[in-house]
C-alpha cells in the first residue's frame, strides 16, 4: 500500500473512515519548533464539514490526539504521531456496496486489489476523511515555513461548475491577501462569486447530485533555486501529493493547459531586476523552471471531480448476480468536495515545500 511519502519529511498515514480513528506519523520534522496549535485547529476546522448545509451532515470534530513528538507544543525531534477519533459513523449505510460497487468510487477497485479484505465502510482507507491528518501535517509545515522562511501559502475556489472566480494574478506578492482568504468560509477573490457558488451547490444537492470544482493555490516567498530536475522536480513533487488527495483528477501550473494555445513569445517569462533581486516580468510558468523554483509565486490548480456518491438512482452492475440494477446510495455525502478542499490543497503544497526546504537547509542533519 502506498501510504508513506517523502524524502526528508517522511509521512505515513493510517486509518479507515469507520474504524477507531485516522492518523499520521511524521518523521524528520526539525526539533525545537514551537507550533501554534490554534492555527492547526483552525486549518482542521476549515476542512471539516461544518454546519453550513453545503457539506456532508456527518459531524467531524477532528480533534487531534498527540501521541508523540510534541512536548508543551514544541517538537522534540522524535516522530510526531497523531490520531483523530472517528465519532459519527453509520456503517450499515455501506453494506450493499460489496455487491453493487458505487460508480466513481473505490469499492470495486479496492475489493479487486485487496481480495475483498478492504474495509469498505465509509470508503475505508480511500475516504476523503484521510485528508484530515494530511491537513494536520500541512498546517504544521505552513506554520514552520511562515515563521522561518516568510512563506505564505493560500488558495481560493477558482471554479465550481460553471461559476468562475477571478484567477490569481500570477505575479502576486500579496501575502496578506492569501492570509485573508484562509479566514473566509467560501474563499473567493470576487465576493459575488461566493453567493453564486452557494446557490449552485444548494441546487445540485436538491437535485440529489454533486458538482466538481477547481482550487487555485499560491505560494508567495519561496526562494529561487529550490528543487531539482527530473524526478524530484517541484512540479512532479507537488503533483504527486495533490494526486494523492482523493477526487483530484487534474493539476496544472501557471498558465497550465492554456499554454497549448500560447506562443513562446508570450509564454516566456523574461528576467528583470526588482529591488535588487532577479525576478520575471510575467509568471506563466507558475514559479518553476527546469523543476526548480524561480523565486516567483508558485501557482498551481487542482481539479476535484464531483462527489461520486450521489443520491440519484444509477444503473450499475451487481457483481453477485452479474446483472445491471438500480443503485440508491445511502449515507451522508458532500455535494461538492471542492468546497472543503482549499485547506487540503494548501496542506498538500506545504508538505512538499517543507520536504524541499529540509533538503535545501538540512535542519537537524548530522
Ligand atoms: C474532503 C473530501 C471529502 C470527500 N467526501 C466524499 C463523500 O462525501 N462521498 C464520496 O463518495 N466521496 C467523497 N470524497 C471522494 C472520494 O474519497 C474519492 O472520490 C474516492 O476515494 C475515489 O478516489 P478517486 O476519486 O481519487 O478516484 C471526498 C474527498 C475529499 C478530499
Amino acid at each position: 500500500m502506498g501510504s508513506t511519502w517523502g524524502n526528508h519529511l517522511k509521512i505515513s498515514i493510517f486509518g479507515e473512515s469507520h474504524g477507531e480513528g485516522i492518523g499520521i506519523v511524521i518523521d524528520g520534522f526539525p526539533a525545537g519548533f514551537e507550533c501554534d496549535m490554534e492555527l492547526i485547529r483552525r486549518e482542521l476546522s476549515r476542512r471539516a464539514p461544518g454546519q453550513s448545509g453545503l457539506a456532508t451532515g456527518r459531524r467531524e470534530e477532528d480533534e487531534p490526539v498527540i501521541l508523540s513528538g510534541l512536548l508543551n507544543s514544541a517538537t522534540t525531534g522524535a516522530p510526531i504521531a497523531i490520531m483523530i477519533k472517528n465519532l459519527d459513523t453509520r456503517s450499515k449505510d455501506y453494506e450493499q456496496l460489496r455487491s453493487i460497487p458505487r460508480p466513481g468510487h473505490s469499492d470495486y477497485t479496492g475489493q479487486v486489489r485487496y481480495r475483498g479484505y478492504n474495509d469498505i465502510r465509509g470508503g475505508g482507507h480511500f475516504s476523503g476523511r484521510l485528508t484530515a491528518p494530511l491537513t494536520f501535517v500541512g498546517a504544521l509545515c505552513k506554520n514552520f515555513l511562515k515563521k522561518h522562511h516568510n512563506i505564505e501559502i493560500g488558495s481560493h475556489i477558482y471554479r465550481i461548475g460553471e461559476v468562475f472566480d477571478s484567477p490569481f494574478d500570477l505575479t502576486l506578492t500579496d501575502r496578506e491577501l492569501l492570509a485573508q482568504l484562509q479566514m473566509k468560509e467560501i474563499p473567493v477573490l470576487d465576493e459575488k462569486t461566493a453567493e453564486e457558488i452557494k446557490e449552485t451547490v444548494i441546487n445540485v444537492k436538491s437535485d440529489l447530485d454533486s458538482i466538481g470544482g477547481v482550487i487555485e493555490c499560491a505560494v508567495v516567498g519561496a526562494e529561487p533555486g529550490i528543487g531539482s530536475p527530473m524526478f524530484h522536480n517541484v512540479e512532479s513533487r507537488i503533483a504527486s501529493m495533490l494526486y494523492s488527495v482523493p477526487a483530484v483528477k487534474g493539476v496544472e501550473f501557471g498558465l497550465g493547459f492554456a499554454l497549448a494555445g500560447t506562443r513562446g513569445s508570450k509564454a516566456n517569462d523574461c528576467y528583470t531586476l526588482k529591488d535588487g533581486s532577479v525576478r520575471t516580468k510575467t509568471n506563466y510558468n507558475g514559479g518553476i523552471a527546469g523543476g526548480i523554483t524561480t523565486g516567483m509565486p508558485i501557482v498551481v490548480r487542482a481539479v476535484f471531480k464531483p462527489t461520486p456518491s450521489i443520491g440519484r438512482e444509477q444503473k450499475t452492475l451487481n457483481l453477485v448476480t452479474g446483472k445491471e440494477e438500480n443503485l440508491w446510495i445511502r449515507g451522508r455525502h458532500d455535494p461538492c468536495i471542492a468546497l472543503r478542499a482549499p485547506a487540503v490543497v494548501e496542506a498538500s503544497v506545504a508538505i512538499v515545500m517543507m520536504d524541499l526546504y529540509l533538503e535545501a537547509y538540512g535542519y537537524d542533519a548530522k
